[in-house]
């Protein structure tokens, strides 16, 4: 791709990193394990009630839907919430009976002397004084226990510059690829500058910000002690096995234990010692070059896809050019670890996590003490891992905590086609993670991370979103956005779609109701898209409305009673006539796959976040990229971009661009949210 030319829009809007449409980067044949999915579950979901199983595709018809309609989701999920109508439009949508407040947006000061938002005048100096763009994770850390005061973190994904920076956006007419009699409009977007690059570069990563709930409302404590913005630009050190390895030292850190920022920042988590952690995805995007001839390195970036070059990084900072710092990538695509409650910290790269394109790190204490993290990696045919630490966590002692991620184990997924389930321990000298397969040291087995699982036969999945676990329940809930380059002979029992468009989720129950067994049962909770369309195969119960169905699982949380919420991305006008959105899904009883819509985003926006207080008076959600998208709905039907978008969410003021915001929704009155 020509640098200074972004591709036409995809069919879903969203980052163009997680939507480039690869075949997948993963090499090896281990897929296919049968049609098992059908006869194990077909019957029992028929008996549940659920639409549109392949048994049943046949007979389903609108009237289905209809009656499921009147079912009235409320009577059998543990949500009471009357449900937000599915759809598309400038705004974003909440419950009735609901406030959804904006708390953070792309711009706004977090400290004294933050500069105010200036779109016209933007620079590294100010961004890296105001909230970041593209807000994804969204965490909290309590101060003193409290549900109405604490440090909000927030991760800074990726920035879009058609809808940051004004006048560099040319609309322009172009034979079509495929149809070149055709003529589409594209956006042509100017090549960037320095300042620009750095602009950026300061717009991504994490915000640390205190807040504080006042007569119900939340508000940001600007002159918060501990309030910190993370950047690519960052100071940040490598720790664990494979920090210090020949593989991480450069020109400009001969010990391999010194770099500088973090990038696309999906989902993240918070530890039990009230840590956070910043997950690092799309990597393969901010780098540029070549590597010099027969360079080492080469399968290792080829299993990655870097580099991909859509950022322009490499022009003006060598650290993101392979022909100049050709070890540099083996610097990013870690799990990184901020202590929120010293602000001149050092984040770390906790190496023994492993490398892949981490989609986030939820965690949750075992009975034993131990912590166990889930963690996905984000791409067709790749896999769902865990990390289960060495030390036991003293909830007693903060500072003991402070070091257990760098020592563990980590183990990849096996989904059975029986319903078992086997944790594969990636540890150097054990089965072929040996030298005669290139691995000398378990360094070598986290640096390469995907290649040491595919040895391993892992379960390639249909990109493995956000996971987490519930301790109310011991199950483990694991997002699978979509896949739709998964072919009819790559059907397996865990990925039981092909052409998977609209994602599934499959739950976990670990053996023995322990987090930290080797093996568990796992079955598919839900298969996404419209159930009242035969041939999709959605799997939502017949209490599901309408509104209640979703395609693409992205984020996921669970609240304080167990209760699952699930936000989206890529639905859009054209893909499922939605909007993203959050929505609530019953796990238990007879409501289980009920699905009811909460909140939905303005038009070309993703819904991430999401996040439940413990006392469950508050959700938090981020509203990533609104705008960004547009073409495909009537409501707008062109090209949007800085001077002509599809929304001006949240401000809805000419002179301000569109703005990427954390919402704060409450209950009217008080109360508990759902
Ligand atoms: Fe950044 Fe996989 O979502
Ligand atoms: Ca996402
Ligand atoms: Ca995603
Ligand atoms: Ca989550």
């Amino acid at each position: 791709m020509n640098e200074h030319v972004t591709p036409r829009h995809a069919v879903f809007p969203t980052s163009r990193l997680e939507e480039a449409e690869g075949e997948g980067l993963n090499p090896t044949a281990n897929r296919t394990m049968g049609e098992i999915i059908a006869a194990r579950f077909s019957r029992r979901d028929f008996l549940r009630g659920s639409l549109a199983t392949a048994a049943i595709a046949a007979t389903v018809s609108p009237m289905a839907l209809i009656s499921a309609e009147h079912a009235r989701a409320a009577s059998t999920t543990r949500f009471d919430f009357p449900e937000v109508e599915a759809g598309i439009d400038e705004h974003h949508h909440v419950a009735e009976g609901y406030d959804a407040d904006i708390l953070l947006r792309w711009g706004d000061a977090l400290f004294p002397d933050s500069p105010a938002f200036d779109p016209n005048r933007q620079t590294p100096e100010a961004q890296a004084r105001q909230f970041g763009y593209n807000n994804d994770y969204v965490g909290f850390i309590p101060i003193d226990g409290s549900s109405d005061h604490g440090y909000l973190v927030v991760n800074h994904e990726y920035t879009n510059e058609h809808l940051m920076f004004p006048g560099i956006v040319q609309v322009v007419e172009k034979a079509d690829k495929k149809d070149p009699a055709k003529m589409v409009k594209e956006l042509e977007i100017a090549p960037a500058d320095k300042t620009r690059v750095d602009i950026e570069m300061a717009a991504h990563g994490g915000t640390v910000v205190e807040i504080r709930k006042e007569n119900g409302k939340w508000q940001v404590v600007r002159d918060g002690a501990k309030n910190r913005r993370i950047t690519a630009m960052t100071e940040m050190a490598l720790s664990g096995p494979a920090a210090g390895h020949d593989r991480l030292k450069t020109n400009a850190d001969a010990t391999g234990t010194r770099v500088f920022g973090t990038i696309n920042n999906c989902a993240g988590g918070v530890t039990p010692w009230g840590t956070y952690i910043m997950a690092e995805e799309n990597i393969h995007g901010y780098f540029t070059g070549t590597l010099p001839e027969g360079h080492p390195e080469a399968g290792n970036y080829k299993r990655l896809g870097v580099p991909e070059g859509t950022y322009a990084w490499g022009r003006f900072h060598d650290r993101f050019d392979l022909s100049k710092e050709p070890n540099e990538p083996n610097r990013f695509g870690w799990v990184v670890e901020v202590d929120v409650e010293d602000p001149t910290s050092m984040p770390k790269k906790r190496t023994a996590l492993g490398r892949f394109k981490h989609e986030g790190a939820a965690s949750t204490v075992a009975k034993d003490g131990r912590v166990v993290f889930y963690l996905g990696d984000d791409e067709r045919f790749d896999y769902v891992y865990k990390f289960v630490t060495a030390g036991r966590y003293n909830p007693d002692d903060r500072a003991a905590n402070m070091d257990l991620l760098d020592e563990g184990t980590l183990y990849v997924a096996r989904f059975g086609e029986d319903g078992g389930m086997a944790w594969l321990p990636l540890v150097h000298g054990q089965g072929p993670l040996t030298e005669a397969n290139g691995f000398r040291s378990q360094a070598d087995v986290l640096i390469e991370t995907r290649r040491a699982a595919d040895l391993l036969e892992a379960t390639p999945m249909d990109r493995p979103e956000d996971i987490e676990p519930n301790g109310a329940n011991g199950r483990v809930y694991v997002m699978l956005t979509n896949n739709t380059r998964r072919k009819a002979d790559q059907v397996d029992a865990a990925n039981p779609r092909a052409a998977n468009a609209f994602g599934h989720i499959i739950e976990i129950h670990e053996d023995g109701d322990d987090f930290t067994a080797e093996t568990g049962r796992w079955e598919v909770l839900l298969k996404c898209g419209d159930p009242s369309v035969a041939e999709v195969g959605a799997t939502f119960s017949t209490e599901t409305t309408r509104n209640g169905w979703f395609g693409m699982p992205d984020n996921c949380a669970v609240d304080a009673e167990g209760r699952l919420w699930v936000s989206t991305d890529g639905n859009s006008p054209k893909a499922t006539g939605r909007t993203d959105g959050l929505w609530a899904v019953e796990t238990e009883g007879d409501g289980r796959g009920t699905s009811k819509l909460f909140f939905r985003v303005p038009v070309g926006a993703e819904m991430c976040g999401p996040l439940l207080l413990p006392d469950m008076q508050t959700a938090f959600v981020a509203v990533q990229h609104p705008a960004d998208g547009g073409e495909d709905w009537e409501g707008f039907g062109r090209l949007s971009y800085y001077e002509d978008l599809s929304t001006r969410w949240p401000d809805f003021d000419d002179a301000m661009p569109t703005r990427p915001s954390v919402v704060a929704i409450t209950r009217q009155g008080g109360g508990r949210i759902g």
